[in-house]
């Protein structure tokens, strides 16, 4: 556990890649899982898995609390996952790194902690229709506790952000831009660098959703310029219920403490509470310990083999499966943005989206259906759900065929 690699140290064979993947061998009804449902949550490789087992198996112990082996040996495994995730999105400091259940739990310490005590009644707040309801609800929530506006910078039938529509949407009141840098529905990779820039030249903070860039793309927060960003650890290999918020570490030192409890203080009396400092203020309570440590591990796996290697393989994968689904004539593609990641939804003339993936998973084939918690992104485009198949390293092009296989066959048989 430590820092993580900034170039590829591993070869990438897709083969080699899938064989790290105990889930991936597994049938579903009697025939070979195509697991296109990346996007919702990830499978873990060997090495994660692991890391986890670890934890459990040979140091469980709580960390910063005790003075034994087993709980130095764990809170050196749970910093050194710290400084993993730090070094992965080349954070200046490893402080800087905030452990939460995951991006939604991120976007809410950021909008409960920085939101409450820096924006007031009239403050706007700027988002995109292509919003997961993580970068939506908590805004909401503030709007009825503080009384602040809510704007959504429209986007292109295709699903391109351009950075004049947001632009177009700034005012003298907009004091935070909070954006996807990559839609988990349509795939759209947004100018996030571009926009940081524009927001940063007026003063605006900025607030990056990397839920699907985690995994997707070469995530560096000094490059985007962005002052905070959210993700989740089991979208990006690691296990559930662990991800982190990164924010600059002056914001992080002005924002108060969201939670309180053990862990996040410095002294306690009935009196008067003092707060630990950053990050812990922001970790009340024994934390996910056994997730932050397959996390470290997770980062550690998608370093060895490069974020670039790695897109570039999905992307050949992306247009596997758009030429496929192109072809077929009563599909929709819904997302066609030049700048897109293997993320590809779509709906069928005629057909329920539920009944696709219900047929698609009798050919063992796992997607996504429904409105994958856009609801407004849903309205945009006037449907109520999509299929969607998402990829990631372990996808083959031989996958991507299957899969168009069955939805062909599944249309010709009950469309
Ligand atoms: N946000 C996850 C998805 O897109 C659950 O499926």
């Amino acid at each position: 556990m430590g820092t993580t690699p900034t170039t590829p140290t591993r070869a990438f064979n897709v083969d080699s890649v899938r064989s790290e993947f105990p889930l991936l061998q597994r049938e579903v009804h009697g025939k070979p899982l195509v697991y296109l449902d990346s996007a919702a949550t990830t499978p873990k490789p060997q090495a994660v898995l692991d890391a986890v087992a670890g934890y459990d198996m040979h140091c469980t112990a709580n960390v910063h609390r005790a003075v034994h082996e087993l709980s130095t040996e764990a809170t050196e495994a749970y910093e050194g996952a710290r400084t993993a995730l730090a070094s992965f999105i080349n954070a200046p400091r490893r402080e800087e790194l905030v452990w939460t259940r995951g991006t939604t739990e991120a976007i809410n310490l950021f909008a409960w902690s920085w939101g409450r005590t820096n924006l007031q009644d009239g403050d706007h707040v700027l988002l995109s229709e292509m919003e997961h309801h993580a970068n939506i609800v908590p805004w909401q929530l503030l709007r009825e506790q503080v009384g602040i506006e809510i704007d959504v910078a429209p986007i292109t039938d295709e699903g391109v952000l351009s950075v004049d529509a947001v632009l177009e949407f700034i005012t003298d009141r907009t004091k935070l831009v909070s954006l996807a840098w990559i839609s988990n529905v349509l795939g759209t990779i947004n100018p996030v660098r571009e926009i940081c820039e524009a927001a940063r030249e007026r003063g605006i903070t900025t607030l990056v959703d990397a839920a699907q860039a985690m995994p997707h793309a070469n995530v560096d927060v000094q490059a985007v310029g962005c002052d905070a960003l959210a993700f989740s650890g089991h979208k990006m290999y690691g296990p559930t219920g662990i991800g982190g918020l990164w924010a600059r570490h002056d914001l992080l030192e002005a924002m108060p403490p969201w939670q309180g409890g053990g862990d996040m203080i410095k002294t306690v009396s009935f009196e008067e509470s003092t707060w630990n400092d950053v990050p812990m203020k922001f970790e009340a309570g024994t934390p996910n310990i056994a997730g932050a440590i397959g996390l470290g591990a997770a980062a550690g796996w998608i370093a060895e083999l490069g974020p670039d290697v790695i897109a570039s393989h999905e992307h050949e994968l992306l247009e596997q499966c758009v030429k496929r689904l192109d072809a077929i004539e009563r599909v929709q593609l819904i997302g066609t943005a030049p700048r897109k990641a293997a993320v590809v939804s779509f709906v069928i003339d005629g057909m329920h989206p539920h009944d696709v993936g219900t047929f698609l998973d009798q050919h063992a084939v796992a997607v996504r259906t429904g409105h994958h918690c856009a609801w407004p992104l849903m309205a945009r485009y006037d449907v109520n759900s999509t299929v969607r198949a998402s990829m990631g390293a372990y996808n083959t092009v031989e996958e991507i065929d299957a899969f168009a296989d069955a939805l062909e066959r599944i249309i010709e048989v009950f469309g």
